[in-house]
């Protein structure tokens, strides 16, 4: 079964296609912050994608807009709220939450 896991804590959840990570996060439990409540207005969403990256929806110019003006201009961080799971056939994605 493909799986995400979500990092510090490691807890292991079934990836679900077309779902994101934000989604899945709050569907198992997990938190992360969402103050625009998922609409990818904000970016106390972001998360750090450490494997898997090419598993999940590209970036969006408004996401890529948001993260750049925020600072954070590598590929791996993403907002989790945007990051969409392309294929429910992947093996693994590994997200870092990053403390706030
Ligand atoms: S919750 Fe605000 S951008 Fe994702």
């Amino acid at each position: 079964m493909p799986q995400v896991i979500f990092l510090p804590d490691g807890v292991t959840v079934d990836a679900q296609a077309g779902k994101s990570l934000l989604d899945l996060a709050f569907e198992n439990d997990i938190l992360i912050e969402h103050n625009c409540g998922g609409l990818c207005a904000c970016t106390s969403c972001r998360v750090i994608i450490r494997e898997g990256l090419n598993l999940i929806q590209n970036k969006s110019e408004e996401e890529n807009h948001l993260l750049s003006e925020a600072g954070f201009t590598g590929e791996e961080n993403r907002l989790s709220c945007c990051c969409k799971i392309l294929n429910a056939g992947v093996k693994k994605i590994i997200v870092e939450i990053p403390k706030t």
